[in-house]
């Protein structure tokens, strides 16, 4: 498969921790710019009431124009296409651009190519959460250019389908990997749902792995203290680091010596696993860490 940038792409490819706020609580807003988030998504959508999407939209053009969010990559999630909201909160945004838009309840490729019409040259970020989105991936994700990353929303898929949430997520691990599946296919970034109780770090940590191990590059965030644990999961460590040069300098010595196998510390390794090595070192540098 052909190598597209878009995965190369640093915004995207970085974000670990993606923090959520109401777009109606600049309280939130202005906390949300100092907490070292990878990016801050300002809400239009279900975080907002019905009678307050007006007051949001203004709240988040002004932030927008007033507030420094630093590094943080500055995203809005403006109300599904199957509402009457969204023409005017793309409005809202013509004079406060931020750095992407993300559509919820995406389910065709024709909801993607609306809103990528109605506003000029943003990265967009489908959030898939629904049967019918699930079924649509492959069209989705082929849908446009401008399609950064795959969201998935667990909460509202198992609504939609009727399924019953558990620790483990078993009820939802067809679509949670379907979602990663088509990005990563596609070179798509692949965001994991938020963890809902704003308590259980432990659970949020195992939650995290999970997510990692399933393929995903980053998670969204719903509290402050989440950012940490979310960002932690998803940076290698100094061990996987160094262990990971060592390996790639060890490969590097067998391709010069003529062998594509060799044995080290114990275990095989050929292609796949140096690529695995690869992957570690890219994730470290994508997270800042000096090699
Ligand atoms: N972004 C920025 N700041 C946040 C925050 C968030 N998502 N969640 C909480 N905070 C701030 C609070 O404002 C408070 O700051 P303060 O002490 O300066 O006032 C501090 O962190 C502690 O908050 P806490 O009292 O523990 O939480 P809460 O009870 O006020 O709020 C929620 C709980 C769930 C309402 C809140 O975390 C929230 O709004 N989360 C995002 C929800 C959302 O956007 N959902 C839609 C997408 S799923
Ligand atoms: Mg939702």
């Amino acid at each position: 498969m052909p190598h597209s940038p878009r995965l190369d792409t640093p915004a995207f490819l970085t974000l670990r921790a993606l923090l959520f706020m109401p777009g109606d609580d600049r309280r939130k807003i202005d906390k949300a710019a100092t907490l070292n988030a990878d990016a801050v998504i300002l809400d239009l959508e279900d975080g907002v009431a019905l009678n307050r999407k007006a007051a949001a939209r203004e709240t988040i053009a002004a932030a927008l124009h007033e507030v420094d969010f630093g590094r943080a990559l500055r995203i809005v999630r403006i109300n599904a296409v199957s509402t009457p909201f969204w023409h005017d909160d793309l409005a809202a945004l013509h004079t406060a651009p931020p750095d992407a838009i993300m559509l919820p309840k995406t389910e065709s490729a024709a909801q993607l190519h609306a809103v990528a019409q109605a506003i000029a040259d943003l990265p967009l970020l489908a959030i898939i959460e629904s049967g019918a989105g699930v079924l649509a991936l492959n069209e989705i994700a082929t849908a446009d250019a401008r399609l950064a990353a795959l969201v998935f929303g667990a909460e509202d898929y198992a609504g939609d389908i009727g399924a019953t949430r558990t620790p483990g997520g078993e009820e939802v691990l067809y679509a949670r990997s379907a979602v990663v599946l088509y990005a990563k296919a596609r070179r798509l970034a692949a965001i994991d749902t938020p963890f809902v109780d704003l308590h259980d770090v432990d659970g949020l940590r195992a939650d995290t792995e999970r997510a990692h191990r399933l393929g995903y590059t980053g998670k969204l965030a719903i509290h402050p203290r989440q950012i940490e644990p979310i960002q932690q999961v998803f940076t290698p460590t100094a061990k996987e680091i160094s262990a990971a040069l060592r390996l790639i300098e060890s490969h590097e010595q067998h391709q010069r010596a003529g062998s594509g196998v060799f044995a080290f510390e114990g275990k095989m390794v050929d292609m796949p696993i140096v690529r695995a090595a690869e992957a570690i070192i890219a994730r470290a540098r994508a997270a800042g860490i000096e090699l």
